[in-house]
């Protein structure tokens, strides 16, 4: 096994459409096309569609006491976000799929980003300003659009993305945009097709 292959895929998935969705068809091949250049890989998998619990007062609380200070309670409200830590720390490559929804994403979507932001885990602060702490690896972010441009100006899906893997460290990000599926869903699909034959083409073709 050479040194740079995956042993973990985190993929994560957020679109309420199941089977129907679009960003999460383009996810599969995604995910096809790293299998097939990582074949010994685990896939680990967080669907969001039946949503994440929020953030709340006690579990601000609760991060924001010093780690040996926190009671067997605060521990467990954390349980879970340190999971989901856990989870991106150990991913060697990230497949995250999501439809823009108001312009942003889901909000299950930004739950779990409420727990995966976590000061002195994820991210410090400095006198410079905010820094990442997590190592950089590959995202491949799969967004479907219903009529807004990706990377457009009324994006806030993709570039919003962008800024909370950058917060935490995470800046090699590859686009893979459906964009407009509401225009024409097919040409939306087979653009972001040519995208991933360019960003995977160790594989391009080979998968259907
Ligand atoms: C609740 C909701 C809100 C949406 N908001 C937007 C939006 O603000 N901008 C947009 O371009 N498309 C919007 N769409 C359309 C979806 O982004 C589009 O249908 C996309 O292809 C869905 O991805 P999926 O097939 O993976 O579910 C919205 C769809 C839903 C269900």
């Amino acid at each position: 096994m050479s040194t740079n292959e995956y042993k973990t895929i985190l993929r994560i998935d957020s679109s309420l459409r199941g089977d129907d969705s679009i960003s999460r068809r383009l996810g599969d091949n995604v995910v096809e096309r790293l299998l097939r250049q990582h074949p010994n890989a685990t896939v680990e998998h967080v669907d969001l569609a039946g949503g994440m619990p929020s953030i709340d007062a006690a579990w601000v609380a609760a991060n924001f006491t010093a780690a040996e200070q926190r009671s067997a309670v605060q521990r467990e409200r954390l349980a879970a976000s340190d999971a989901a830590v856990a989870q991106l720390r150990r991913a060697d490559a990230i497949v995250l799929t999501t439809p823009v929804y108001n312009f942003s994403v889901p909000a299950a979507l930004r739950d779990w980003i409420d727990h995966v932001c976590r000061a002195g885990m994820t991210f410090r602060y400095t006198e410079h300003g905010p820094e990442g702490l997590l190592a950089d690896r590959p995202v491949y972010l799969v967004v479907a659009s219903g009529g807004v441009e990706l990377g457009g100006p009324v994006d806030f899906a993709s570039t919003y993305l962008r800024q909370v893997f950058r917060f935490i460290g995470i800046s090699d990000v590859h686009l893979v945009g459906a964009e407009r599926t509401a225009a024409d869903s097919d040409a939306a699909v087979a653009g972001a097709m040519r995208q991933l034959d360019q960003r995977l083409p160790a594989v391009a073709g080979a998968v259907a």
